[in-house]
Formats: structure tokens, sequence, C-alpha cells
């Protein structure tokens, strides 16, 4: 296909005349069936609003074929309008545009979709299980189209994938405004997501999906790799050597497919069980586990040698986490560090394999019988539980991995929680996220390189290490740390091979290491070193971008863990400030109704107009999450916060007094 073809095809919208129909391509993977949960009126309701994509002299034809696809997947993806063109990362001028910025944003959204990214490419699932860019191909389509045509002086609305469309702005405003899975609170259960979405008026943006920032796993190798280490420390006071230690999970999927290989990089011993063979294989394939065993004896016997010779290696095995968890327990294998990534965000439509039902079994059960789904994932549930309490109760440190699996268990009856109500475990960010990064501003600041040049990406990687190195010369000695490992990640990131997709990287910075970055990236642009903008963003789990009680702010002790105005304003607030594009999610990481969360994207085109905006938007987009925290009483970030009003003369935060608990006892007896 030549350029131009290319893009003609990516500015046509709806085409004139049909396209043919798709084939189901079974080499890939797919979403699973969704839940049968309209009803007949519903249905013709879902026809008709798919419908309103098209002109009415198509409608006979796809009337037919969209009301199959309801039936066959639950949901009307409208497959024969899939491109034909390959969807992928390219260069920013490959795209046809008349805003560069707005060529950046397709750059993205083409990257979400790759099928060396995406997890069900084909469903428009970039991860997660349910993570969505679009809802269906007409909504991808016209997005593009209007990305191609709309210039600097215009704003593209986004409802859940539907471009509601483009309305006239200005330079200095967001080039598009994206909101997912906003619904009305009551309105917020699991099962309203599967209608909404069946209805095609709503969808789950999982964090980065339909915020279009996802960089393929890399991102999630940096932060578990991050977890793991810091886990380390918690089991290890010297924290410099995990040889010989065994580490347990389960989940070889989007994010959790990056367990073996975080763990590798870690250096200590891994085992991650996974049902889904394609999962599994894709992982080996690609080299981020080492090994793959199904026999559970023979895999006893392995972990058995790989601990007596300290030998640092990950194994796949293609079984159920909870037969795993029970089989060592029974086995006397000491397991050292243990938590759980199947998608709990998502248990009852394919999130969670319970234990006793094979793989397809339960694909079978959970369309035909929900309900006696729902009993199934319940049971295994308790047994999962069961076999870590025993676990626990012999020194293994078990942290719950942001996936819903203390929430879940605890619904489902399983003894997960403590006399006071609260879980027996923590949450990997009550325990090592939030006071050791979160708390001090850290987070995963992510940029890519919109030449597409792994060349630009190394410049990239040269001028944040050398930046970073700078800062951390006086930084203070509780960051060190942080700075250290980060440090060490970017000069061995090339090295790991952790691109897939577009040319991306990830570190985790506070707000002085983001700015200090993004400014480096955008003179380097200016002065031609980097040979086209980069794009900055970062994802939602991030100091200020996520309230989820659960996990994000399940270190914020105050009460105001259920309250989600910190993510709201950090949205609002990067929009006037000069993000290049706001997100803003109900559902990203847990589950819809169970978190809120925002983002940004932001291109550094090379210009001193950028070089301001940088400063104050990234300045915003970390601090106003410290200063929450820090009224939340959270030691670490009112350490940030003092510091930062101490350098900064326009920030005036609110901080709080400290009440004597003795006192307080005395008042209310
Ligand atoms: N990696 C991270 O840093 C991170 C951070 C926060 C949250 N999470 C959460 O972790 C979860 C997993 O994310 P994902 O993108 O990998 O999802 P995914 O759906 O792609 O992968 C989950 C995998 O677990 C497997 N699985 C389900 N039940 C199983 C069982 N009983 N035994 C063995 N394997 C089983 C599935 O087959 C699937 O491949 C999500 O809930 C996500 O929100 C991950």
């Amino acid at each position: 296909m030549t350029p131009e073809e290319f893009k003609r095809l990516v500015s046509e919208g709806i085409p004139q005349e049909l396209p043919a129909p798709k084939l189901f391509d079974p080499g890939l993977n797919h979403a699973p069936k969704r839940k049968d949960i309209l009803n007949s009126n519903e249905k013709r309701l879902a026809l008709k609003n798919a419908l309103r994509y098209f002109p009415e002299k198509f409608h006979s034809l796809l009337a037919v074929e969209f009301a199959n696809e309801l039936k066959e997947y639950g949901r009307i993806y409208m497959y024969r309008f899939r491109p034909d063109y390959e969807m992928k990362a390219r260069h920013i001028d490959d795209f046809p545009h008349r805003s560069l910025k707005a060529a950046a944003i397709m750059l993205m959204i083409s990257n979400n979709l790759d099928i060396s990214v995406a997890q069900h490419p084909h469903e428009l699932i970039t991860y997660g299980g349910n993570g969505a860019v679009f809802q269906n191909w007409a909504q991808y389509r016209i997005t593009m189209k209007y990305l191609s045509e709309m210039t600097d002086d215009q704003t593209l609305v986004i409802y859940s994938g539907h471009p509601l469309g483009l309305f006239p702005s200005h330079r200095d405003a967001p080039r598009l405004v994206i909101t997912n899975g906003m619904v009305i609170p009551n309105y917020s259960s699991q099962d309203h997501w599967e209608k909404f979405n069946a209805l095609g008026v709503s969808q789950y943006g999982q964090m980065t999906a339909g915020s279009y920032m996802y960089i393929g796993p890399q991102g999630i190798v940096h932060g578990t790799t991050i977890t793991i280490l810091n886990a380390g420390r918690i089991i290890n006071s010297n924290g410099k050597n995990l040889k010989g230690k065994l580490f347990v999970s389960s989940g070889l999927g989007g994010m959790s497919g990056a367990q073996p290989k975080a763990a590798k990089i870690a250096g200590i011993i891994s085992v991650i069980a996974e049902v889904n063979t394609k999962a599994i294989l894709t992982r080996h394939s690609q080299g981020w586990v080492d090994e793959v065993i199904e026999d559970i004896n023979l895999l006893v016997i392995r972990v058995r040698e790989a601990r007596k010779k300290k030998e640092i290696v990950s194994i796949g095995y293609h079984g159920n986490i909870v037969e795993l968890w029970e089989k060592f327990a029974d086995e006397g294998i000491v397991v050292d560090i243990g938590s759980d990534q199947t998608s709990l965000h998502n248990p009852w439509a394919g999130g969670y394999y319970p234990a006793g039902l094979s793989f397809e079994e339960s694909n079978r059960m959970m369309s035909a019988d929900p309900d006696k789904f729902r009993d199934h994932v319940r049971m295994s549930l308790v047994r999962q539980v069961n076999a870590i309490n025993r676990h626990t109760s012999l020194g293994t440190y078990f942290f719950d991995y942001g996936n819903a699996f203390l929430l879940e268990a605890s619904r489902a009856g399983a003894e997960i929680l403590k006399p006071d109500g609260e879980f027996r475990y923590p949450s990997y960010v009550q325990d090592i996220m939030g006071p050791l990064c979160f708390d001090y501003g850290f987070g995963p600041f992510r940029w890519v390189c919109c030449s597409n040049d792994p060349a630009d990406l190394a410049v990239t990687d040269s001028i944040a290490v050398k930046v970073l190195k700078r800062l951390m010369r006086s930084s203070p000695e509780r960051i060190r740390q942080q700075m250290a490992d980060n440090i060490h990640w970017i000069k061995e990131a090339e090295k790991n091979r952790l691109v897939v997709g577009s040319q991306a990287r990830i570190l985790y910075a506070d707000a002085e290491g983001r700015i200090a970055i993004a400014d480096a990236f955008n003179r380097a642009v200016k002065k031609g070193l980097i040979k086209a903008p980069v794009v900055i963003g970062r994802d939602h789990h991030d100091v200020s971008g996520t309230d989820s009680p659960f996990r994000e702010t399940s270190n914020i002790y105050d009460g105001s863990r259920f309250t989600a105005d910190m993510s709201v304003h950090n949205v609002i607030g990067d929009s006037f400030r000069g993000a290049t594009w706001i997100s803003l999610h109900n559902g990203g990481g847990v589950g819809w109704g169970e978190v809120i969360n925002g983002g940004f994207g932001m291109v550094l085109d090379g210009t001193a107009d950028t070089g301001k905006k940088l400063k104050m938007m990234l300045y915003w987009d970390v601090n106003n999450g410290i200063a929450r925290r820090s009224w939340a009483r959270n030691e670490g970030a009112m350490f940030t916060l003092k510091r930062e009003m101490e350098k900064t003369p326009g920030l005036k935060v609110t901080v709080p007094y400290i009440a004597d608990d003795k006192l307080i006892d005395e008042a209310l007896n």
C-alpha cells in the first residue's frame, strides 16, 4: 500500500461503498462471548443505535449482520468495517493531518490496536480482558477521520469511544477530551456495564486503553519490577539478594504476563499459573517466561531443584492457580512472596477461571449459565484463600496486586478479613507503591517517539539518565533508592528489549524529575537531536490520577479513600494547563464502579510555548496528589509538600495539624 493510499483510507471515515465482510481470524486472541443481557426491546435499541453510524442505504444488510454479531458475540463490533491496512505506530507524518498534535494522537490509537500489542485487537480491546479503545469499528473510523481533518482551533470530544464531534475551541485547549464509562453512580455495577456496552452507549476504557496511552507490556514490566524489588526489601532487610527465593502468582495475560520477566530482572525464582494455552504460549515464545510445565508433580521437582541451585528461572505453570497454591502447601514448598493477577476486576465474564472447571467449560458456562458460573468462581476464591492462608501462616508475604482479589474474595465469603473488618493482607499500594513511590510523587511517567525510530528512543534514554543523575546529586536521602532503581532500569532498558509497538519508554520519576526530563526532550526536539515530536503521558495508576479505595488510594487513612475529588480535579487542572488530551474514566484497573481515574497526553513539539506548558501542567499533575496525600496525613507526602512549598513561591497548600491519639481517646471516653 502506498503512503498516499494509506492516508486516503485513514481519512475516509465510513466508506461510500460497503467493504467486503471480514473472515473471523482464529489465529488471534478474541474476546470471550459476552453475556446475553439485553431483553428484546433493548436488542432493538442496540441495533438501532449501531445503524446510526451508517447511511440508510446500508441498513437492510447491516441490520441482519449486526443482529447476528449481537447474538454470536454479545456485542456489535461491526467487524466488516475493520480497515485492511496494518494497524501500528508509524512516523507521525505518515498519518494524514492538519494538526501535528492530532497526528500524534492517531499514532497512539494505532499502537493501542496493533495486533502485536492488543489483547483482542479485532474486538478493539487493548488489555485487561475488556479494556476498550472503541466499542466498534465505526467509532474508530469516524474518530480517525475527525483527527485527520481537525485544526489546532478545534477539540474532539469522545464519549466512551463514540466521537461526539469536533467543536471550535482555541490553540491552548486540549485537542481531545475523552471520557470512558462515566455513568450516574447508582448505575455502575458490572451488569450495568454489560448492558450499556451491549447497547453501544458506554465502554470500559481500563486505564490506558481508552486514553490511548498504552505502550505495550513494557510499562507493566517496569512497575512489576519495582514492586517485586521493593517486596524483596520487605522480606529481606538488605534487599540486595533474592537468590533462591520464590515468587508465586497467576496470570500470563496483558499485564500479568510481565510478572516472570520482572521477577527475572529482580533476581527471584517465579512460578506463574495460567489456564489459557494461547496466553502461556505467547509469553513463552516471547521469552518472557523461561519454561512451561503442565504436570504439577514435575513442577514441584523443578522448583526444588531451582531453589537448591539458586537458579534465577521463571516458570509458567499451565493450570489453575488454586491447585498450585494447594499443591505447594501440601508439599511444604515455602513461598517467599505471593500475589495474584487474574482479572478479578471482571470476575464473571472471563477474568477469573475457577478451579474444578476446564478453560473451555468455563467459557461455555459464563454465558450459558451465568449464575452457576458465579457460584463456581466464589467457591474457587474460597479455596484459593484457604490455601494462601496456609502459606502465610508459615511466613509467606502475600499482597493484593490491584486486581480486586481481596475485594472479590471477601465478597465470596473467603477468610480474608481481620476481626476489625479490614483485609488480612495489604495491597501493593498500601505497603509498596504508596509509601515508597506515590507519597513522594514517583509514578509511571512515559514517552513515545513520534519518529517511530529506535535511534530517537536511544537518544531520549540517554537524556533521561543524564537528567536523573544530575537531580540525584542534590536529592534527599529518602528518595535516592527510587532514583537509583530508575537510573538502573533505564540504563538496562535497551538491553532488555522491551519495546513492543511504538518506540516508547517508561520510568518512575517525581514532579521534579518528570519536568526536567520533559523539558530536556522538548529542547532536544527543537535542536533536532530528536527527529520528531515526543508524546509524554502516564498510566492513570499514579500519585494523583486515580481514586481507588483498594488500590491507588488504599494508603489513604483519613476516611476519604472513597471520594473521587482528586482524580476529577487532576484532569480538569491538566486540561487548562496545557495537556494535548485528557481522559477521565470509571473503573480503570479494578473494575466498573470501583474507581475513578484520569490521565493526560502531551505532545512535545520543541516550541517555547510547550516548554512553558509542560512545566505548569506536570507540576500540577503530580503535586495535586501530593497535596491530597499530605492532607490525609501521609508522612512522605507531608515531607514532599513542605519541600515543594519552600521551593515554589506560588504554592500555598492547606496542611494538617496532627492531633494526639491519646487526647482523642480521652475526649471520647
Ligand atoms: N501488572 C500490574 O502492575 C497490575 C497493576 C494493577 C492491576 N493489575 C490487574 O491485574 C489483573 C490482570 O491484568 P491482565 O492485563 O494481565 O489481564 P488478563 O485478563 O490479560 O490476564 C489475566 C490472566 O489470568 C488468567 N487466569 C484467570 N483465572 C485464572 C486462574 N484461576 N488460574 C490461572 N490463570 C488464570 C487468564 O487466563 C488471563 O490470561 C487485572 O485485574 C489488572 O487490573 C495489574
